[in-house]
């Protein structure tokens, strides 16, 4: 079942969505060739909690940090850890925080220091693909129509989407139905209604689709070793004209 969510909800997931976007905004700016995941970690949770908020992910099926931080090939859900950045590397940065019950998601991939044209190419080209299925998230037009134009972009530019893992709904929790995946033939699933409250989040991988997780149990990478990006928003659904994206200062 797909939860609607009230005016009231939604400035409650604001609240929280804004937290994650101060909290990121602020990651971004400290990494650098020579800081660890760990450090990142540590200053994103000071940030959310300064903030009032609780971390979203900490304690999540036994997740045990605040930040994601998938650096090159990892995909997704790269645990923080004694790594250090190097000039070159990129990292996604993927943050929850709970305020009043409400979460909300958000993570964006950048770059350590100078890196090739070549790498920059596919973060950009994975924000585009993000904010282009993002655009069709209008009241009237069918789940899967923001899935195809996400997969659409990513190839065209001769890239591959990944399928293990999808966007979702999200409200009291972390992931509500729907699953919002980053492939598939328009005009499909639900029909989208205002206060759907949707986590729109493309991977996007240089070279094949395929990914395996770690021993770890989390760190999602590509089997080939091709660098990977991801961005994600949350964002609501609005009754006429474009969704309001919660994640975005
Ligand atoms: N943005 C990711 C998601 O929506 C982050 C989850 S990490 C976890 O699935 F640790 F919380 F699982
Ligand atoms: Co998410």
């Amino acid at each position: 079942m797909i939860i609607l969510k009230t005016p009231d909800e939604i400035a409650v997931m604001a609240q929280a969505s804004r937290v994650v976007a101060e909290t990121l905004a602020i990651l971004q700016k400290a990494v650098r060739p020579g800081i660890t995941t760990d450090e990142l970690d540590r200053l994103a949770e000071e940030e959310i909690r300064s903030r009032g908020a609780k971390p979203a992910f900490k304690g999540y099926r036994s997740y045990p940090k605040t930040l994601c931080a998938s650096v090159n090939d990892q995909v997704v859900h790269g645990i923080p850890s004694k790594r250090v950045l190097m000039e070159g590397d990129i990292i996604g940065l993927d943050l929850g925080a709970i305020v009043g019950g409400f979460y909300g998601d958000s993570a964006v991939t950048v770059t350590v220091g100078q890196t090739t044209e070549r790498n920059a190419r596919l973060v950009q080209v994975t924000e585009e693909a993000m904010y282009l299925g993002i655009k069709q998230a209008v009241v009237g037009h069918r789940l899967s129509d923001i899935s195809h134009a996400v997969q659409r972009h990513a190839e065209s530019a001769g890239y591959s989407v990944v399928t293990e893992f999808v966007g979702h709904g999200i409200g009291r929790q972390l992931h509500e139905e729907p699953q919002v995946p980053n492939y598939g033939k328009p005009g499909q699933g639900p029909r989208l209604q205002a206060g759907m409250v949707l986590a729109i989040e493309p991977m996007v991988n240089m070279g094949g689709a395929a990914v395996k997780v770690l021993e770890d149990r989390w760190t999602a990478v590509t089997v080939d070793g091709s660098l990977s990006a991801h961005f994600e928003h949350t964002i609501v659904i609005e009754p006429s004209g474009p969704p309001r994206i919660l994640s975005q200062l």
